[in-house]
């Protein structure tokens, strides 16, 4: 972000009205469990070489590590490098992904990035790892859904398999938040990381196994706790909205924290119910990685046994929309995945946004360590 702008008139904050999010348990339609057309055929992701520690951050804000493990459960962040973009990093974890499956960029029939940090507004940032691929002229697309978005990502991916338009689906969350972030605010710099998880959806393979169902909500009254003022078409760059540090990420934490427990327990009771399953039929849980205590917190309004829910907050902070896909990764990895868990991804972020998804897992057992 540049930095040392001239200052100049105040800049009205823009951005997304003080309104705050509802109660997020809005009337919703029942679905009827149905067996899966879609599963995930393989995984992969990026971190950045760089780590940022807590010790770090400390150097930087006045913050200390024992502050900031105590309130997040965060110990370091990897931070992506000078010249590496988001679309870097997303189509490293591409490849991972792709050889996983066992497939090659050839065999990809659509390209799904989910991110809130593209190298550009124009062109998508699924375009420009289309060209890092060498995949075929196939569908590119970016996804903004925020910390839900690979959810919303699995969610297209399997429409578009149900509909039979497309049969390989690569679905990627990547992020580069140190490149939004105020590194001079403490309130929101020790929270945030950069990386990049990717899937490839396929076609469900084996009966019973694979995505058994899909739950998006979204609730736009609560966008103005987390939010980008400037940069858009509200409040387009200029030399005030730098001087103003109105490209970085702003956020209410408190609020959003609360409405993070409550979206969280949600996603995974209404997409277990889609499924025809309960908390009990759950053997690991996969939420997004904002705040440890969000997710404890979650767990206990679901009494789910702290067992059965995997973190990777602690070395990688928050990654928005690349936390879910490389936490599902990471777990195949540490063996805490096997053919036939049931398992829930569930997340919540800016917009807000939340969901969740099921997943009967019919993968390769682990993965090679990369
Ligand atoms: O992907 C979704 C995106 N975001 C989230 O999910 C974030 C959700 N919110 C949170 O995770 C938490 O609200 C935070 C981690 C952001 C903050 O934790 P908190 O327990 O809600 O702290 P707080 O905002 O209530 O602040 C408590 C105190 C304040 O000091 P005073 O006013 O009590 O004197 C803050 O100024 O802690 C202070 N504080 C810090 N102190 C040391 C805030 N940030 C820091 C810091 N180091 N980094």
């Amino acid at each position: 972000m540049p930095a040392g702008a001239s200052s100049s008139k105040a800049v009205p904050v823009a951005g997304p009205d003080r309104s705050r999010a509802q109660d997020p348990d809005p009337p919703h339609r029942p679905v009827r469990p149905r067996p899966p057309v879609a599963t995930l055929a393989g995984l992969g992701s990026a971190l950045p070489r760089r780590v940022l520690t807590n010790h770090d951050l400390e150097r930087m804000v006045e913050t200390s590590d024992e502050w900031i493990v105590e309130r997040t459960g965060i110990r370091e962040r990897r931070l992506a490098a000078p010249d590496e973009a988001s679309s870097d990093l997303a189509a490293a974890a591409a490849r991972r992904a792709l050889a996983d499956a066992g497939l090659g960029p050839e065999n990809i029939d659509a390209l799904i990035v989910a991110t809130v940090t593209p190298d550009s507004p124009l062109p998508s940032t699924a375009c420009l790892v289309q060209k890092a691929l060498g995949t075929r002229r196939v569908a590119a697309f970016d996804l903004a859904a925020a910390c839900t978005g690979f959810i919303y990502g699995l969610a297209v991916a399997e429409g578009l398999i149900a509909a039979g338009r497309h049969e390989t689906i690569l679905v990627v969350g990547v992020e580069t938040l140190s490149r939004v972030t105020d590194y001079r605010d403490r309130t929101t710099c020790v929270l945030f990381g950069d990386a990049a998880g990717a899937a490839v959806v396929r076609p469900a393979r084996s009966p019973g196994r694979g995505l058994l169902s899909v739950y998006l909500g979204a609730d736009g009254n609560g966008g103005g706790s987390l939010y980008i003022p400037a940069g858009g078409s509200r409040l387009p760059a200029s030399t005030a909205t730098v001087a103003g540090r109105l490209h970085y990420v702003h956020m209410n934490g408190q609020e959003v924290f609360r409405f993070a427990v409550g979206a969280l327990a949600l996603s995974v009771r209404r997409s277990l119910e889609a499924a025809g399953l309960g908390v009990k039929d759950m053997d690991l849980l996969v939420p997004h990685q904002a705040n440890l205590r969000i997710i404890d917190a979650a767990a206990r309004l679901l009494r789910v046994d702290p067992e059965r829910v995997f973190h990777t907050i602690e070395n990688y902070g928050n990654i928005s929309s690349a936390s879910i896909p490389v936490s599902l990764d990471e777990a195949r990895r540490r063996g805490r995945l096997r053919p036939g868990d049931t398992v829930v991804l569930v997340g919540f972020g800016g917009g807000m946004t939340y969901g969740g998804a099921v997943l009967v897992w019919d993968g390769p057992e682990e993965a090679d360590d990369h």
